[in-house]
């Protein structure tokens, strides 16, 4: 079947960037198993030679799919991330492939517009306005038709189709009206709003009615299936029942289910990564670049607003200045550099900044500032060792989905040793029952939580990342992702 792209491109058939040539075209329509997300699962890299190859951007989802993936002859359909023509199909590491490709106003008015300026801050309790244009709107039901189209026409007869997160809410439909035999998941990866901040959104009723078109749909907590469930109700009219909607569609009544399936991480794979010798080494040296901080505290996020960087920069800050933490301590700030292009990206990090250079301008000795801030990207050796280097890790977001940085930091920790601060709004804070959870928007409540945190016995701390690290080896990722497609499983017949 022939996929036309919105901008006029056609889907390229075969990926002469790939080291081995062409694939899912060849099998289109004969897989069992297909994924749908906004991103494949590979950056594209200019390889020693100059030329243009395919990196696996090693992810959870990824890792945990990939057994499936390969077993159900499954293809991964995803945005590459570049303005420009579609790479069409390809396979790296025995992966089929199928990458789309958006002009570059579609960047503009899809991704960056609707993605990240409209639905983004909206789902993340508006932190920051969302912008409401038509235009976009426009944008992001064409980009979901274009992606809805890839998938139709890589699924077998009977296929499971499973799509995720918010940019494609309305690709569950849109497969669904193509065809009616194939199973459709949809996996939410970020929250979903209380109705009142939902109901804002001029097109709710379209996107309610998007992802009704699945089976079924999995959030991350209770409260976002709940917020999900009163939106059906408000915004549609739709009775529920327990965790199920009533829908009546084209082919006659059926339920869809709406629960919580907490996503997680490849726990196992981290930890290998953390005993390395070499990895605990570079631990080591990093702490020693530091000047063997007496405490060094740890934040690691994508530079973004829901994050709470701001509000635990202050609280840091005034913390030094009552000298409450002694004299020898030092924060590790990483901020990887996230939609640039965004507005309220760009605000955020010239707010950091300035906050950071005030902090170091009011504390620093030559030599040894008390914040490093790192607006960079590392390798995940890199991040692993920065894990292992702190004594306490600040996850502190104003509301998160999940967060995976807190799941990610309990696994390296195999000594069961460090502590970690953790914001009450994220998804994690469900689970880590040995975190010490904050309001970050209550400074002196964090404030003397990071300091409760940094001075906890060796034996306590202990007890409490033991819970923590039992709670992420047992409810892993590959736990999720069969938890979830186990349900989907039993939905229908
Ligand atoms: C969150 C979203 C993902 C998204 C990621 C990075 O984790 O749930 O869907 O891919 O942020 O954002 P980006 O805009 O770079 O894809």
């Amino acid at each position: 079947m022939a996929i036309a792209h919105p901008a006029g491109w056609p889907l390229a058939r075969v990926d002469p960037m790939s080291p081995m040539g062409k694939t899912a075209d060849e099998a289109e329509g004969q897989h069992d198993f297909v994924l749908v997300a906004s991103r494949l699962p590979v950056d594209r890299v200019e390889n020693p030679d100059g030329e243009l190859d395919w990196r696996p951007s090693p992810g959870g989802l990824v890792t945990a799919l990939e057994p499936l993936m390969r077993a159900a002859r499954g293809v991964w359909i995803g945005w590459s991330g570049d303005a420009g023509p579609a790479p069409g199909s390809f396979r790296v590491n025995g992966l089929d492939l199928v990458g789309v490709g958006l002009s570059a106003e579609q960047v503009l008015d899809y991704y960056e517009g609707f993605c990240n300026a409209t639905l983004w801050p909206l789902y993340h309790d508006v932190i920051a306005p969302p912008q409401f244009h038509r235009r976009w709107w426009d944008a992001y039901v064409a980009v979901n038709r274009y992606l809805a189209q890839a998938a139709v026409a890589q699924a077998a007869p009977g296929a499971t189709v499973w799509v995720h997160d918010y940019q494609l809410q309305l690709v569950p439909r849109m497969v669904r009206e193509q065809r009616s035999d194939v199973r459709i998941g949809f996996f939410n990866h970020i929250p979903f709003p209380g109705y009142e901040i939902f109901a804002q959104l001029p097109w709710r009723r379209q996107v309610i009615d998007g992802l009704l078109g699945a089976d079924l749909l999995g959030f991350q907590r209770r409260a976002d299936a709940a917020n999900f469930l009163r939106a059906c109700r408000r915004a549609a009219g739709l009775p529920t029942r327990g965790s199920a909607v009533r829908v009546i569609d084209a082919a006659g009544a059926r339920e869809v289910r709406a629960e919580a399936f907490p996503i997680s991480i490849d726990s196992a794979a981290l930890e290998e990564i953390a005993r390395r010798e070499t990895v605990r080494k570079r631990a080591a040296e990093i702490r020693l670049a530091l000047d063997q901080p007496e405490t060094l505290l740890l934040g690691i996020d994508r530079l973004d607003y829901t994050k709470g960087i701001l509000h635990r920069l202050k609280a840091y800050g005034e913390l030094l200045n009552e000298g409450r933490l002694g004299p020898r301590v030092v924060l590790v700030q990483v901020a990887s550099p996230s939609r640039e292009r965004v507005e309220a990206y760009q605000m955020l990090r010239d707010d950091v900044e300035l906050i950071v250079s005030r902090i170091n301008g009011d504390h620093a000795e030559v030599g040894s500032p008390p914040v490093h801030y790192l607006h960079q990207s590392y390798p995940r050796e890199e991040m692993v060792a920065l894990y292992l280097s702190a004594d306490v890790m600040l996850v502190t977001p104003l509301r998160d989905g999940m967060n995976l940085v807190a799941k990610e930091y309990v696994s390296c920790r195999y000594d069961e040793s460090g502590a970690l601060v953790l914001s009450e709004f994220t998804g994690s804070a469900d689970e880590l029952s040995g975190a010490f959870l904050v309001n970050p928007h209550d400074i002196e409540g964090l404030k003397d939580t990071i300091v409760r945190a940094a001075t906890i016995s060796p034996a306590e701390a202990r007890r409490r990342m033991r819970a923590m690290r039992r709670r992420v080896r047992e409810h892993d990722v590959a736990h999720w992702a069969a938890t979830f497609l186990d349900a989907l499983g039993q939905t229908r017949g």
